[in-house]
């Protein structure tokens, strides 16, 4: 086989290290010389269609700040978090709390990092306290969200906002050099961890209604970044693009009977995950958006005094990045025209 050049070897650009915040790349045909986990990278395509408002945001502003505009505005609502123990999930706690939540539930696998939570809360000045409860969730297991869910109907909680928020990024080598294991994780938590929370509360409503009691909203963490295929992202980005397709079939079997169901862009924000797996290059360009924003942004979802609003957008995917006003402007223009488009775009040749 000596001298025999596989026609299909192409080079890659390969990302050799960072100094002083600069990169340094290197052209490589070489992928067997690639270790697991080491940065590749490949050009962003222009995702600037993707926004639906001009106007962007980075942080909490006024039409979507619970200690402002929402303050009060999901009084006596029961709201349950996942992945709450850190990042985001404990900016949504904390923004419900602000919005005058009566019980926040938050679940996640760290109870030290719920107690924290819970106690951060606790410490707020607010015109009252909410009830919280906690409890160590591994919600990509039935058993445990089961459990989770026994607590629930125990304590006489009626859930009327659920943040699947829970999510999971690991390492991204390109597709050959992941581990089955870790590759597959990812699936189960963004996947099956959105799926069972959602299955279990929808059970418990509707093994005893026809229609909700009163109307319940689900919000589902997916990303911006869905229809970009970045390179060592094949678990991440595929298992969120199927978050948006989830919330379309519970708005569809469920949007008259009570459900509101969104899939949204928290924003691209430095937490644990983001740190641990996205590419150093991208800290200081698309991770620059507070936690706080997300809150904000889904308070705004629940807040029954915005159902007018956001109703327009169930089943949909938004972004906590557009700018509610214009946000809602546009949807109420394109309700129901042409322009609406479906997030999962499967590439076909129409002959
Ligand atoms: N950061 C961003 O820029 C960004 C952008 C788009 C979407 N998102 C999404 O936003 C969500 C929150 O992520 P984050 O950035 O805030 O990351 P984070 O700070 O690392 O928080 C992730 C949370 O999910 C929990 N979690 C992970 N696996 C779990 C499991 N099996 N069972 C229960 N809880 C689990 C973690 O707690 P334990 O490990 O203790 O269980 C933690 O509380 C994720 O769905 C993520 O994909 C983030």
């Amino acid at each position: 086989m000596e001298g025999f050049v596989n026609p299909r070897r192409r080079s890659l650009t390969r990302v050799k290290g960072y100094k002083g915040g600069e990169r340094s790349t290197e052209d490589t045909d070489d992928l067997s010389s690639i270790s697991v986990g080491e940065t590749m990278s490949n050009p962003a395509p222009d995702l600037s269609w993707i926004h639906l408002t001009n106007n962007l945001h980075h942080d909490v502003y006024p039409a979507i700040d619970p200690r402002g505009a929402l303050k009060g505005s999901c009084r006596g609502k029961s709201v349950l978090v996942t992945g709450a123990g850190r990042g985001i999930g404990k900016a949504i706690a904390v923004a419900f709390a602000h919005a005058g939540a009566a019980t926040i539930v938050l679940a996640s696998r760290t109870l030290s990092e719920l107690e924290g939570v819970r106690d951060d809360i606790a410490s707020l000045e607010l015109d009252r306290q909410p009830r919280v409860l906690i409890q160590a969730t591994d919600v990509t297991s039935e058993e445990s969200v089961r459990a989770l869910f026994d607590t629930v109907e125990r304590e006489h909680v009626y859930i009327d906002v659920l943040v699947n928020n829970a999510g999971h990024l690991g390492k991204t080598p390109l597709v050959h050099l992941t581990d089955p294991a870790e590759w597959w994780e990812t699936w189960e938590v963004n996947v099956k961890g959105t799926y069972l929370p959602t299955y279990h509360l929808l059970k418990s409503i509707f093994s005893s209604n026809v229609v909700a009691p009163a109307p319940v909203t689900i919000l589902c963490t997916a990303t911006l970044s869905g229809p970009y295929s970045r390179f060592g992202f094949s678990g991440y980005q595929p298992s969120k693009s199927a978050i948006n397709r989830f919330a379309e079939f519970l708005n569809a079997e469920y949007e008259d009977k009570g459900v509101r169901a969104y899939a949204y862009h928290p924003g691209g924000v430095l937490t644990k995950l983001a740190l641990e797996g996205m590419p150093p290059e991208t800290f200081n360009t698309i991770m620059i958006d507070k936690p706080e924003l997300a809150g904000g942004f889904c308070v705004f979802l629940s807040a029954p005094g915005k159902y007018q609003d956001t109703d327009i957008f169930k089943g949909k995917f938004v972004s906590a990045n557009w700018d509610v006003d214009d946000m809602v402007k546009k949807g109420k223009e394109m309700a129901g025209d042409d322009r609406e488009r479906r997030w999962l775009m499967t590439k076909v040749l129409v002959f």
